[in-house]
């Protein structure tokens, strides 16, 4: 996607961090844009940073858990703008624990947004884009998380990888209707995101190790690079097609190494099996 003029796009967890950085740009490339939220405040707070209710700029609150919720939101941005092109599945949350001591409400919490939120997304929105015959485009929100793990966040790794998963599956079937996918895979941004475990169901406490690895999470986020950077990475390698969208040098070698990993698996069973006939 390179040209936006009468373009519009929907983007979830707009009211902060890269999902509103993500609007602002596609605002000043000349898209329409649908911002969507379940955080009614913040949104109202970002739409108005953004100039406010417009001809090419609207906001609905929406819980992308809520698979009905994202169709209503779907058909209001066809209503409001005519056509939809572009559809951001951005919205996430983190969650983190030792293994064994995580609450499953908590589990399904962050599954239902990190993932189902992506495809609800996805569901109501490619039957819009298809509509029309012009071709669109879909930013699926992953993380470098979703490529490499850490310690203490099993839930957070595990919703990321099944993001990389699902865009890379309906990648080659959308191309069809000239529908780009990207997944965006980053690593440390300046946003909310640290705070966002605090939204969990349960009020169960973490233990000393996870706390630890979320206070160093939290300080990287802080010095992460500026959500604008990255939405005007995005779009650049929006224009470029490209599948994966990454943005740091330092965590480079961590997809070489996951490879070299993988291939070393492989070729232990190779041998195993050419050893044992
Ligand atoms: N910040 C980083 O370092 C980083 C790195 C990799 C990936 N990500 C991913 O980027 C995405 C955006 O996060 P961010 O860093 O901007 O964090 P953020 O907390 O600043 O923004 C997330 C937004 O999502 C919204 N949201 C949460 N649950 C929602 C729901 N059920 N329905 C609708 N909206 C909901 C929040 O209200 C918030 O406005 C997430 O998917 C996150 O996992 C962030």
């Amino acid at each position: 996607m390179k040209d936006y003029k009468n373009k519009t796009a929907f983007v979830t967890g707009a009211a902060s961090g890269i999902g509103y950085a993500l609007c602002e740009a596609l605002l000043n490339k000349g898209a329409n844009v649908m911002m969507a939220d379940v955080d009614a405040q913040g949104l109202e707070k970002a739409l108005a940073k953004l100039g406010g209710t417009s001809n090419h700029l609207a906001s609905t609150l929406c819980d992308v858990r809520d698979g009905a919720a994202v169709m209503d939101a779907a058909t209001l941005t066809q209503k409001t703008f005519g056509k939809v092109h572009i559809v951001m599945n951005n919205a996430g949350v983190g969650l983190a624990g030792r293994s064994g001591e995580i609450d499953l409400t908590d589990w399904r919490w962050i599954v239902d947004i990190n993932l189902m939120g992506v495809v609800h997304g996805v569901e109501a929105f490619t039957p819009l884009i298809k509509l029309h015959d012009e071709g669109g485009y879909i930013v699926n929100t992953a993380s470098m998380a979703g490529h490499m793990t850490t310690e203490y966040m099993p839930p957070y790794h595990a919703t990321k990888y099944a993001v990389v998963g699902y865009s890379e599956s309906i990648a080659p079937e959308l191309s069809k209707y000239n529908i780009g996918v990207s997944c965006l895979c980053p690593t440390w941004v300046k946003s909310n995101i640290a705070n966002s475990g605090n939204s969990k169901p349960s009020t169960n406490n973490i233990d000393s190790d996870t706390f630890s690895a979320l206070k160093h999470t939290a300080e990287l986020v802080k010095n992460g690079m500026d959500a604008s950077r990255l939405a005007d990475l995005t779009l650049a390698m929006m224009a470029q097609g490209r599948m994966h969208i990454f943005n740091d040098s330092e965590a480079r070698p961590l997809i070489d190494e996951r490879a070299k990993m993988l291939g070393a698996d492989y070729d232990a069973a190779l041998a195993w099996l050419a050893d044992n006939k």
